[in-house]
């Protein structure tokens, strides 16, 4: 059994990216040329999800015109027998009725966000999908949440995706403890605990949380007690590590590279990584980062 629902949280404030996301959800910041929630939607599509849920909050109207028909749009690249780009366009919007809209009213955290999905979500396994986390796949493997799906398929246990962090990043995350006999560098690591962002010192690996999730149901119970954790608000991590006790969990280590969009220097190092990607972009930007590169490497030099 595969997940067929995914929860995207996006009634995040967006601070870190101010003043780009004063009068705009962070969900729409574009890397290259697609708004980062669009990674996201298309990710969970590929993985064989069928429902998605937004929680969304105040001012966060334009992520569902995104996927949204644009009449006079579509009429005006029709006029101009633009063919291409409108079948681009009319291929955003998912089928009717699969994408799903609830509101987070306040700001307690990702775990009360989550919970806020519950009734649309029912009782089954759900994925989530955080979209500051954009992870690009290794060439010629598939999208991360579909790497999990594919997993979760054979063992059908709760699992989040991970990777390894530098020791002084790891307040940054939430880490996971592996079970004393777990082999740490194959691609499932079995969780003993959970902690949300721990001190350097404290933490119990370098093994952190990115924002990809396949959940049991009876995790809505533990987030319902509201219980604050970290920073004051709600995590899904403390959640996740109750359910722990009586439900394995464990650590999926994806083939890709995880990018940090929700932090200006995450955000640029996507646009470049992606853009050097595309063939004809490429052309046109290694000569510009070669120039920088000697500039930049001249400026510096003692
Ligand atoms: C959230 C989670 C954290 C996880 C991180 C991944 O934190 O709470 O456990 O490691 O996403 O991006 P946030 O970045 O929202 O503070």
């Amino acid at each position: 059994m595969r997940p067929r629902t995914a929860v995207i949280p996006v009634a995040g404030l967006g601070t870190r990216f101010l003043p780009a996301t004063k009068a705009m959800p962070k969900e729409m910041l574009t890397v290259v040329d697609k708004p980062l929630i669009q990674y996201a939607v298309e990710e969970a599509l590929a993985a064989g999800i069928e429902r998605i849920i937004f929680v969304t909050g105040r001012g966060k109207e334009m992520l569902a015109d995104h996927f949204d028909y644009v009449p006079e749009l579509e009429g005006a690249l029709r006029e101009r027998k633009r063919e291409g780009l409108l079948q681009q366009i009319r291929s955003l919007v998912p089928t009717p009725g699969c994408l799903l809209f609830t509101r987070q009213n306040e700001p307690l955290g990702l775990g009360h966000a989550v919970w806020c999905a519950r009734h649309l979500v029912g009782d089954l396994p759900f994925a989530v999908l955080l979209p500051d986390d954009l992870v690009w796949p290794k060439e010629g493997a598939p999208p991360i949440m579909q790497q999990m799906c594919d997993e979760f398929e054979h063992q059908h246990h709760s699992m989040v995706a991970i990777m390894t962090v530098a020791q002084k990043e790891t307040h940054k995350y939430g880490i996971l403890d592996p079970v004393a006999q777990a082999d740490t560098t194959g691609r499932l690591v079995q969780a003993k605990g959970l902690v949300e962002k721990p001190a350097p010192h404290d933490a119990p690996s370098r093994l952190a949380i990115i924002g990809r999730y396949i959940l049991r149901p009876e995790i809505f119970d533990l987030l319902g007690q509201k219980k604050t954790g970290a920073g004051g608000e709600v995590q899904l991590t403390d959640a996740m590590a109750l359910l722990m006790q009586d439900h394995p969990l464990y650590g999926f280590r994806f083939q890709g590279t995880r990018f940090d969009c929700g932090d200006k220097v995450g955000f640029q190092m996507a646009n470049l990584a992606l853009a050097l990607e595309q063939h004809e972009m490429r052309e046109r930007l290694l000569p510009f980062l070669h120039e920088q590169l000697t500039h930049w490497t001249a400026q510096t030099s003692p």
